[in-house]
């Protein structure tokens, strides 16, 4: 493992393994291991049969096209419409199915049936069509949780046009660099967001961000709040006179199964975010297939992703597996503890949730927030909960399984990633054995192997490097514009073998046991931080002569953000300044990136090549013993910030 990467994560289990619950295990989808033992035999073949869940326009004439590997194209000569399989496709027999329920924060709600959600979609791709949106066109869309975000991507599938979804925590800056970057022409944004109570300036940080990015022509605003924005007239429209004034007629076009769907950035272990490529065809089948059997999705479900649209878990499990499927979900605008602790179980009650997937930060919080919170709610309805985004501890997990699901629903822990596109590694619930703290196998279709440093697959029990060693339809395509960082990144330390960047294990039952990031990347809360992103922000400052950002494990969020800094002369690191830096790096990235403490320091360790040593400060902050600091150049530093580990508490947020 890298020098740099954090501390590997042991989550040891106490031992507790629950088989499906028999009922269960009979009625579901995949209950049979024959099922699994012939995907794994013919992966290709099984992906084949996946892709007939969809309507295509014309057949695909190879499946999975290696030849110009790492590039693998899917289902080539093929042609589908995404939002037409998402949307379409269902009216016949689901038209009146609720396709979303929508909640606002204040307690508005909204109820879109699949034939509504069609209506909107092909009014909004005419208007976009007016704006010069075609096949290939680059949209950005920043919004917060609104039918209106669902009802914007779906349009530009439609039009086979790319989205970019910048989340709404991300500031104005971060959403102008990305919009340059993928060249859009168009941004879709609202008013104002609620959040907690609070409203979040929209508009306003999409206001910053365009003067950024003059290639955008167009922004189009949704009213949510009605605050008071800035209007440039000739550049900004009102989403909803745009759809008033659209056809709700629009024949959808087949696009190529490799037509690009959206680009979404996330972070890497260098400071500029990735543009991380996902096309139509493949990805489509990949989170219909994943979210069909993973969920073991039934007719009558009301599926619950309390996800933010903004990062994949979003795209994939709350916009385009459901739709696919012909599901219903719930769909919540604002925060969980708005405006009592007990907000999301009140939902899941009212709407009759059966399947909730969350994050194990969001159910450790509610952890913290009492038993008597979901107490008092019927969740008897709940029959399989999924968990997603970091490690569950086996403690959250056996809470969760207790207080949310009635004792008894089995918990999916499914991991993957912004990359993968869909779910790689997860229990199937009619047919595995659960362990807390493992997230299983991989599904149907798919390979992974752990291997050590010499790219030999390491014993079973120890720890090593998780790489898929079979391409996967939903699989990321490049990095925008950059096909040489992408093979680099994920293709160069074991060719022919994807490189994930966690470390991993595997018990001697088969099952994955995911150990942490081995790269620079944080998580925090669930979502995708890189420490050289933020300490690019920090070193921007005038203050700041260097910094050092690592990702120290904290209770509930995983991992929290802790900023080391040395101060170029003449200024003093008092708590003025540390409040100060916190804002900074709110406006280079976004408030989620603040570091929840900054300690200021006179150097910091570094080994004799200039490499800071990320692993000391995480030893630090986290009260470990040191070991052996001999490889440091600057040996003295390390009693120094040892000192300082008392002041960074104190400094906490
Ligand atoms: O480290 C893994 C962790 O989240 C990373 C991917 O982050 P992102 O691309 O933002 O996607 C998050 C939602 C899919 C992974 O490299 N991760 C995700 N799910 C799990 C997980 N770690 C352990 N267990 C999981 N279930």
């Amino acid at each position: 493992m890298s020098e740099s990467g954090p501390a590997i994560r042991n989550l040891q289990a106490d031992g507790a393994q629950y088989s499906p619950p028999a009922a269960f295990a009979a009625a579901a989808r995949i209950h049979d291991r024959s099922v699994v033992e012939q995907a794994d035999a013919d992966p290709i073949a099984w992906w084949e049969d996946q892709a007939r869940r969809l309507a295509w326009d014309t057949p695909w004439t190879r499946a999975l096209d290696d030849d110009d590997a790492p590039f693998y194209r899917w289902f080539t000569g093929g042609t589908l419409n995404i939002a037409a399989n998402c949307l379409d496709r269902h009216l016949a027999e689901r038209g009146d199915k609720v396709a979303i329920h929508w909640e606002g924060e204040p307690g508005d709600t909204v109820t879109l049936t699949y034939r509504d959600l069609h209506a909107r979609v092909c009014r909004f791709a005419n208007a976009l069509t007016d704006l010069g949106v075609g096949v290939g066109g680059r949209v950005a869309i920043y919004m917060g949780m609104v039918p209106e975000l669902p009802i914007a991507m779906l349009a530009c599938a439609r039009l086979g046009a790319a989205h970019t979804v910048v989340f709404g925590g991300f500031s104005g800056e971060a959403l102008g660099e990305r919009m340059v970057d993928f060249g859009a022409s168009v941004l879709i944004t609202q008013d104002e967001g609620w959040r907690g109570g609070k409203t979040i300036p929209l508009k306003g940080n999409a206001d910053e961000a365009l003067d950024r990015a003059p290639g955008v022509r167009h922004s189009v605003v949704v009213c949510r709040t009605d605050g008071d924005i800035n209007w440039t007239p000739g550049r900004d429209q009102w989403f909803h006179d745009l759809e008033a004034a659209a056809s709700p007629e629009h024949v959808a076009q087949p696009m190529d199964a490799e037509q690009m769907l959206f680009a979404l950035y996330t972070s890497g272990s260098t400071g500029k975010p990735k543009g991380i490529v996902h096309t139509s065809g493949g990805y489509l089948t990949g989170v219909a297939s994943t979210h069909a059997n993973v969920f073991d999705l039934r007719d009558d479900d009301v599926y619950w992703c309390a996800a933010d649209i903004g990062w994949i878990t979003g795209h994939s499990y709350i916009v385009y597996g459901p739709l696919a499927n012909g599901a219903t979900s719930v769909m919540y605008e604002g925060a969980p503890g708005y405006p009592g602790q007990d907000r999301l179980w009140d939902i899941a009650s009212r709407y009759g949730v059966t399947i909730l997937y969350l994050a194990p930060t969001a159910i450790r919080m509610f952890m913290k927030w009492g038993d008597q919170e979901p107490a008092g709610h019927d969740l008897s309805r709940i029959r399989l909960l999924g968990s997603v985004g970091e490690p569950i501890n086996p403690e959250a997990w056996e809470w969760y399984r207790t207080h949310i699901g009635g004792g008894a629903a089995p918990i999916v822990d499914t991991w993957w990633q912004t990359e993968t596109g869909s779910i790689i590694v997860s229990p199937l619930p009619g047919l595995d054995t659960l362990k807390p703290g493992s997230a299983g196998k991989t599904l149907p279709g798919l390979r992974a192997e752990i291997l050590g440093e010499d790219g030999n697959p390491v014993p079973a029990g120890e720890g090593g490097y998780l790489v898929l060693s079979h391409p996967w339809p939903s699989m990321l395509r490049t990095l925008l514009d950059d096909d040489e960082r992408y093979v680099s990144t994920y293709w160069d330390r074991f060719p022919g073998k994807y490189l994930a960047g966690d470390g991993c294990r595997q018990d001697a039952d088969g099952d994955l046991w995911l150990l942490g990031r081995i790269d620079d990347v944080m998580n925090v809360s669930g979502h995708r931080l890189s420490t050289i992103e933020i300490e690019s922000a920090l070193v921007d400052h005038p203050a700041v002569a260097e910094a050092a950002v690592i990702g120290r494990s904290d209770p509930v969020t995983g991992e929290a953000i802790a900023a080391f800094v040395t101060l170029r002369d003449g200024f003093e690191g008092d708590a003025i300044l540390i409040a100060e830096l916190r804002d900074h790096v709110a406006i280079r990235i976004g408030a989620i990136a603040k570091p929840k403490s900054i300690v200021f320091t006179p150097d910091l360790p570094k080994t004799r090549s200039g490499k800071i040593m990320r692993r000391l400060l995480r030893d630090v902050s986290e009260q470990r013993n040191l070991g052996d600091v001999t490889t440091l150049a600057n040996e003295e530093v390390v009693a120094a910030i040892s000192e300082t580990a008392e002041t960074m508490r104190a400094s906490e947020d």
